[in-house]
């Protein structure tokens, strides 16, 4: 019998080295390349920190400008992949239909040779403009309607905005998209970014790579939660149900939806901005009553599991925000590996560079030299 000690879910093991970000988890504190992502939300654009989450430092002007030109010019799907799309059940999430898609994608953009660092970035460039491309598509089709085409003329969020509801946001929208595509893009060493790694490390093309880490994003405990948290607060419904509602959730062991975190033990950064974000949406948009539900919930599970370190995360108040732009929820994990895929890929090429093929242990637990007992003398 193996003697390995086993760690579920790896808590606490190291599986790779890692510059792209850092957190600290009992500080609230979450950098990309060293960069606080408070600062990036407020101060930057979502192509800026996909450049620096990539290469590692800031662009310069020129190269922001180059970097944002490439992206511009590779929005558009092939219409190979457009009747893809099509050819999905119209009620299917739209989270596999991404991943079948970027799959698809390897065929139509072969990649195979991952040592070839011109064609890896050729590879970044497709995914980071095309994901919200197929995400509006896909999303257009399921109701009967001929996807948009993308503009050159609109900034990432602005064009995936546009590509949804044919209608260009406002300054304030277009700046709460972009700052949600800053807050998602990039986490350690979380679920979807270890899967895409393992998958990284075998020398799979790059689309292969991404879509495994967004079919690991679709789980209800990673990128799903987002739209649980909604089923949930529905479920609530009103602010005086809530106090009831968490005592039961807590004495019958549920997992309550957008709290908690293997990392943080405070408030999850990212809620923090989102909170903010949340309220310059609501001055246009009107308060949602799920907001103020949320506010309270927040309240009085801060007495309940406040100690134990279980706090909101930053998917408690994104389904909030993107509601109230009028976003489906099936949208919400989507937009999410939108945003991710500037972090996938930058640990990818990471990977790349000191690779070696995952290949962990187990501690075996099953029979050993078991006798094979023929069918025939079998009852
Ligand atoms: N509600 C109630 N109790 C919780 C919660 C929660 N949301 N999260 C953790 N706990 C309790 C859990 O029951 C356990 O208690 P005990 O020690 O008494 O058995 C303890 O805290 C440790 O929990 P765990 O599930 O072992 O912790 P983990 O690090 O394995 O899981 C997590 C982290 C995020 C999966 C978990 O907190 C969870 O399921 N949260 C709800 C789903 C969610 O919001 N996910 C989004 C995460 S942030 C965005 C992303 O990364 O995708």
């Amino acid at each position: 019998m193996s003697q390995i000690e086993l760690r579920p879910g790896l808590a606490d093991v190291p599986v790779a080295e890692s510059a792209v970000s850092y957190i600290d988890g009992k500080n609230a504190r979450l950098e990309y390349r060293g960069i606080a992502v408070e600062t990036l939300a407020t101060e930057s654009c979502f192509e800026e920190t996909s450049y620096l989450l990539l290469k590692g430092d800031l662009p310069t002007q020129k190269q922001l400008a180059d970097f944002d030109d490439q992206l511009r010019h590779h929005r558009r799907i092939k219409f190979r992949l457009v009747d893809l799309l099509k050819s999905l059940p119209e009620t299917g999430h739209p989270m596999y239909a991404l991943q079948a898609a970027v799959a698809a994608m390897g065929m139509f953009y072969p990649a195979r040779d991952v040592t070839n660092a011109q064609s890896n970035w050729e590879s970044v460039i497709r995914l980071i403009a095309k994901l919200p491309t197929v995400v509006a598509a896909f999303h257009r089709i399921r109701h009967g309607d001929e996807p948009i085409k993308p503009r050159d003329d609109l900034d990432h969020a602005g064009n995936f905005f546009w590509m949804l509801f044919e209608k260009e946001p406002s300054p304030a929208v277009r700046k709460v998209i972009d700052a949600c595509l800053i807050l998602h893009a990039e986490h350690t060493m979380n679920a979807s970014t270890f899967s895409g790694r393992v998958t990284g490390s075998t020398l799979a093309n790059p689309y292969t790579v991404i879509s495994a880490a967004i079919g690991t994003l679709t789980g209800p405990l990673h990128g799903g939660a987002n739209e649980e948290v909604l089923d949930m607060l529905g479920e609530i419904q009103t602010i005086g149900n809530v106090r009831a509602w968490c005592d039961d959730a807590i004495t019958n062991k549920k997992k309550i939806m957008g709290f908690g975190h293997r990392v943080y033990k405070v408030k999850d950064p990212r809620a923090t901005v989102l909170q903010t974000l949340a309220e310059c949406v609501f001055a246009d948009a009107g308060r949602p009553a799920s907001y103020d539900l949320a506010v309270e919930m927040e309240k009085v599970l801060a007495e309940k599991l406040g100690s134990k370190g279980i706090c909101p995360n930053v998917d408690f108040y994104s389904g909030i925000v993107y509601k109230a732009l009028g976003i489906p929820m099936d949208l919400f994990t989507p937009i999410f590996a939108i945003a991710r895929v500037a972090g996938w890929l930058s640990h990818w090429l990471e990977q790349l560079q000191n690779n070696r093929i995952y290949r962990p242990e187990q501690v075996y637990v099953g029979k050993t030299s078991a006798v094979y007992v023929p069918l025939a003398k079998r009852p």
